[in-house]
């Protein structure tokens, strides 16, 4: 199973792929957790190219493809491996991100970057995306209350982004009602995974509590 989580700062992503993952391993499935950008080794310095704080102003579209050169690299070192040996894979933020923040919002376009991915990864996609809905007032509030974080390009740049940032994943789920499942992420940490537990399950015939 390869799972993707997505949705806006601080709607609850890594929380939710830490339970999950405990849900997994109660369950005894094998499974590992990852996150974009970055994952592997060469993904991760590639992730301190672009998010870290003070760093090179880049052109979108040299954004873009960083972004999709790293998960090159993700994709063939770990997340196909892990796929091969059995593992389930959850990942923190996938091609969604990208094609939202780089190809909607920052406008790099959607059809170039959805060429690309078929181009670089083939038919590697995600069985199951469980985009995490949030008011991106409450998301930064819940990013801030985190504490501080050197990586700050993206959490810094404005209400405004944000609000066209849901605005895309909403469309992106609208779009793909088979694969993008819509969770509120205004719950509970716990309702929200009882609910993801529920998706998961029906999704794939399994039983995890
Ligand atoms: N359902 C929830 N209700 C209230 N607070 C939450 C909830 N889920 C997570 N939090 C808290 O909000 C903060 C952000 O959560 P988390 O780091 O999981 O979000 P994220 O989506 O991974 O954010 P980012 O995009 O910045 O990585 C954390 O301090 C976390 O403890
Ligand atoms: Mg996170």
């Amino acid at each position: 199973m390869f799972i993707t989580f997505e949705g806006g700062e601080g709607a609850g992503k890594s929380t939710q792929v830490r339970k999950l993952a405990e849900a997994f391993a109660r369950a005894g499935l094998p499974v590992v957790t990852t996150r974009e950008p970055g994952g592997s080794p060469g993904a991760e310095a590639i992730r301190r190219l672009v998010v870290e704080a003070g760093g090179v102003a880049w052109h979108p579209t040299t954004e873009a493809l960083l972004f999709m050169a790293a998960r090159y690299d993700h994709l063939e070192t770990l997340i196909k491996p892990a796929l091969a040996r059995g593992q389930t894979v959850l990942c923190d933020r996938f091609f969604d991100s990208t094609l939202v923040y780089q190809g909607m919002v920052k406008q790099v376009g959607e059809e170039w970057l959805a060429r690309l991915y078929h181009l670089l990864y083939g038919n590697a996609e995600p069985e199951m995306t469980l985009l995490l809905d949030l008011d991106p007032a409450l998301g930064l509030a819940r990013a801030a209350g985190r504490g501080a974080s050197a990586e700050t390009r993206f959490e810094s740049l404005g209400l405004e982004f944000h609000t066209r940032l849901r605005k895309g994943f909403l469309q992106l789920a609208h779009a793909h009602p088979e694969r993008v499942h819509l969770v509120d992420a205004a719950a509970s940490e716990d309702a929200i995974h009882q609910n993801i537990l529920a998706l998961v399950n029906q999704r794939f015939g399994i039983h995890l509590t």
